[in-house]
């Protein structure tokens, strides 16, 4: 049975016996509107924890002034059942005011991993997403956290940050987790019409026809992304914010010849709904 926890000084009393017995604690941080890919998460953080905790926080502060915070879905009776049924023996679920109790005069920042893909399109998205991790392994103290592929620059993000301040926790990136037809999983899927799902995959045929030109030799990052964009134009449904290939570590854009890993990453708009997505070479 999964323990429901509101506030800060909930969870600490309930680890404070699990730290001193040695446990492991496991974290999966999310923003709720739980899918098969979180389900995954927690079953990769359960398999290697004592102790897991999901939390369920739809940050404010990752948000842009015209994004969809409020309308972010909140299913928290289904995100329970799902946390119970994975078999999470802590789910965190703080209000706003719960985790930004005076106004919030600090923020973490990870500077130039943050500059292009989301982080160009969505400013000030990173700043919030590292400020609520950063107090989420605060509050939890958690040994490892877990965090998908799909935000493949969120996870980089996240890494960089734990390396650059120290912070004693092993990140693990867990692979997305795709439909049949291979659309990643997320939470804002649901926002998409049966219209807008067949179009929605048009991003993943993109990403993949540029993985298989590399892999087949091309090595001109230019004529791979022209390639992969021009595909990906001729869907009337799908509005590009962007189509990059870039190095895994430090997500900056590949300029000149392929010659090692790197990360395809996309973001396109179908309708009102954002959809990123990426594949590794
Ligand atoms: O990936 C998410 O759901 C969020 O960005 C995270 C990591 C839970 C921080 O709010």
């Amino acid at each position: 049975m999964s323990v429901v926890v509101k506030t800060v000084a909930e969870v600490r009393q309930q680890f404070q016996g699990a730290r001193l017995n040695g446990k492991i604690l496991g974290l999966v941080p999310t923003m709720g509107a739980l899918h098969a890919g979180h389900a995954r998460l927690i079953e990769v953080a359960r398999g290697e924890s004592d102790v897991v905790v999901v939390s369920i926080f739809v940050n404010p502060l990752q948000f842009g002034p015209s994004e969809d915070y409020t309308q972010y879905p909140r299913p928290l009776a289904a995100d329970l059942e799902l946390c119970e049924r994975m078999g999470a023996d802590v789910v965190f679920v703080p209000s706003s005011e719960e985790v930004y109790r005076s106004s919030q005069l600090t923020f973490v920042e990870v500077t130039r991993l943050t500059d292009h893909l989301c982080g160009k399109f969505r400013p000030g998205h990173f700043r919030g997403v590292t400020t609520v991790v950063s107090k989420l392994f605060n509050i939890v103290q958690p040994d490892r956290a877990y965090f998908g592929e799909k935000d493949f620059q969120q996870l980089a993000v996240i890494r960089r940050m734990t390396i650059d301040l120290n912070m004693p926790i092993a990140i693990v990136g867990v692979p997305t987790v795709r439909e049949t037809d291979g659309l990643a999983l997320s939470s804002r899927n649901r926002y998409l019409d049966e219209g807008q799902r067949k179009v929605a995959i048009g991003l993943y045929r993109a990403l993949l026809k540029a993985q298989e030109l590399i892999r087949s030799g091309e090595k001109d990052s230019a004529r791979v992304r022209e390639s992969a964009i021009a595909l990906l134009k001729r869907d009337p449904g799908i509005r590009l914010e962007y189509f990059e290939i870039v190095d895994p570590e430090e997500v900056q854009p590949v300029k000149d010849a392929i010659t090692g890993p790197v990360r395809i990453a996309g973001a396109v708009w179908v309708g009102n709904t954002r959809l990123i997505d990426n594949v590794s070479v």
